[in-house]
Formats: C-alpha cells, sequence, structure tokens
C-alpha cells in the first residue's frame, strides 16, 4: 500500500488525476471506477479542468459506478448480476477511485460486510445515512435505507485501486485502513490484500 500525504486537498486531487491521465495516456479505452459523495470532487474537478484545457480526453473510456441508493432500479437482485457481468465484459476496472466512510465502508459495504462479497443490496447504517443527510437537504430520514454496491471482492479485482480521503472525520476510518488489523468491522482494512493500491 503506498500512502502519500498531502499538504492540500487539491493537491491530492492532483495526484489522483495523474494516475488517471497516466493510464489514460497509455490507454485511451480505459475502464474507471468512480466513487460518488464528496472526497472524490477534487480529483474530478483537476480532471474536468485537463479535459477543458485539452490536455486530456476521456472519449474513448467508459466508467462503472460503486454503488446506487435503493428506489432507482426495479429488478434488484438482476440488476447486481449483469452489473457483475457488464465489468467482466469489459475487460475489468483498470483505475478504482474510492472515498471511505468514517465507519471505514468503501463502496456501501459497511463494517460487517464479507470481504470476499460481490454486487448486491445492503441496509446502510445510521451514522452512513445521518454522513450523507447533506446530500438530502439535511434530512437523515430522506436517505434510503438500502443501496445495492460493488462488493469488497469486486473492488480488490480492479487493478489499480486510488483511495482519496481528507479531513479530521475519517482520521480513524484512515489509521484502521492503513495501520489495523484486516478485519470486516473496518471493511477498507481489505485493501491491505491488494497489490496495487495508492492512499
Ligand atoms: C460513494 C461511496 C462511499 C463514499 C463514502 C465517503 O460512491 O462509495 O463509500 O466514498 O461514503 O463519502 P464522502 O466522500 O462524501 O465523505
Amino acid at each position: 500500500m503506498e500512502v502519500i500525504i498531502s499538504a492540500t486537498p487539491e493537491e491530492a486531487g492532483r495526484l489522483g488525476a495523474d494516475a488517471i491521465s497516466e493510464l489514460l495516456q497509455r490507454r485511451p479505452e480505459a475502464v474507471l471506477g468512480v466513487a460518488t459523495g464528496s472526497s472524490p470532487l477534487i480529483i474530478y474537478d483537476e480532471l474536468g479542468r485537463r479535459v477543458a484545457q485539452g490536455s486530456l480526453s476521456l472519449a474513448e473510456a467508459r466508467a462503472f459506478m460503486l454503488d446506487e441508493y435503493v428506489g432507482l432500479a426495479a429488478d434488484l437482485v438482476g440488476a447486481c448480476e449483469a452489473y457483475e457481468r457488464a465489468i467482466a465484459d469489459a475487460g475489468g476496472i483498470d483505475i478504482q477511485i474510492l472515498g471511505i466512510g468514517t465507519d471505514g465502508h468503501i463502496a456501501f459495504n459497511e463494517p460487517g460486510s464479507s470481504l470476499a462479497s460481490r454486487t448486491r443490496i445492503k441496509t446502510l447504517t445510521r451514522q452512513t445515512r445521518i454522513d450523507n443527510a447533506r446530500f438530502f437537504g439535511g434530512d437523515v430520514e430522506s436517505v434510503p435505507r438500502h443501496c445495492l454496491t460493488q462488493g469488497i471482492g469486486t473492488i480488490l479485482e480492479a487493478r489499480h485501486i486510488v483511495l482519496v480521503a481528507s479531513g479530521r472525520r475519517k482520521a480513524e476510518a484512515v489509521h484502521q485502513l492503513v495501520e489495523g488489523p484486516v478485519s470486516a468491522m473496518w471493511p477498507a482494512t481489505a485493501l491491505q490484500l491488494h497489490p496495487n493500491v495508492t492512499v
């Protein structure tokens, strides 16, 4: 695991964007894995700037989302199976961008998730719903209770994983990720088993 401590979030964003830019220079048709939430915005903003300047093109790249709230898809079980097939048919994910939850979740693999899990339906913890209420007008009750998420086993198949975290609220989760024992109670610690992770 390569750990880079950046002086500012913007610097971390540039490093994440560099990893994607270098990959796309080698393989313009590369497959990206993208997280939502606020952490990766510093990477996406920098990528947007590079595209606007003409120094980067995403035209041939493909991307897979990590997760989605339930309520936006009809056949949930079928959607999970189709998603795993679509990733495999695309040749697998070349670079996976991740954030991390304050409870150590990656994608929406909450504490207790199997380290071998695949794309499936999960129940969000109360903590995650509180953390994400800011995306729903500040109202916890408006945050869906369920989601579809790539599993930890799915994420570990990406060839390169780039996890970005900033702020004091993530400190304990990052400590566990980098220095803690591998445990389903801190799902991000599964990344210690992957040969090519940049934090
Ligand atoms: C979102 C995702 C989540 C977030 C995590 C941190 O697609 O996979 O694991 O990365 O909840 O969210 P932020 O970055 O908003 O603190």
